[in-house]
């Protein structure tokens, strides 16, 4: 059976965190789609198009990666991409407990899928896209938290 992963998630924007998950999962599962959702209780900076081009630009080289866009519940979606698996990155105890219980939820609506998650590698642990936005804001350096594919799309939208 094809080994088939939905990594989702709010990319606001990418980050080098979210690119250590992705090849993760790449070497792992047959195929990864990840995919950006508008998470209701966070307002994006970036549009859900701008997302997904600047995920598409940084995932370019893994050939069993692909980046989609999703509305409504993950389950249906997950479904709808006939996956069996559903991937998250953890990067601290305190973002544990929020996780812990979307994945039992999406296991009791959807038993068919299991989230599996990844810690991005050590030196990426404690960068967030949040942390991101505020540097560039302050046009500070983001080179070191985002890929470098990304800088300029990132740095753009806070001139
Ligand atoms: O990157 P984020 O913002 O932490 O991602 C959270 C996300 C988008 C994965 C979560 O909010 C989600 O799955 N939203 C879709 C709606 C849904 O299925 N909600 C029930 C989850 S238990």
């Amino acid at each position: 059976m094809m080994k088939i992963a939905v990594y989702p998630g709010s990319f606001d924007p990418p980050t080098l965190g979210h690119l250590d998950v992705i090849k993760k999962a790449s070497s792992i599962f047959d195929r990864v789609i990840v995919s950006v959702v508008e998470n209701p209780n966070k307002k994006a900076t970036f549009s859900k198009k701008e997302r997904v081009r600047m995920l598409k630009k940084i995932t370019k080289r893994f050939k069993n990666v692909e980046v989609d866009i999703f509305k409504g519940l993950l389950v249906n979606y997950v479904k709808k991409k006939r996956a069996n698996f559903i991937i998250r990155g953890l990067r601290a105890v305190s973002d544990f407990e929020y996780e812990f219980q979307m994945a039992l939820i999406n296991k009791k609506l959807n038993p068919q899928a299991e989230t599996v998650w990844f810690l991005p590698f050590i030196e990426h642990i404690y960068i967030s896209s949040s942390i991101v936005k505020e540097i560039a804001k302050y046009k500070g350096n983001i080179s070191c938290f985002v890929p470098e594919e990304i800088v300029e799309d990132i740095m753009r939208r806070f001139k």
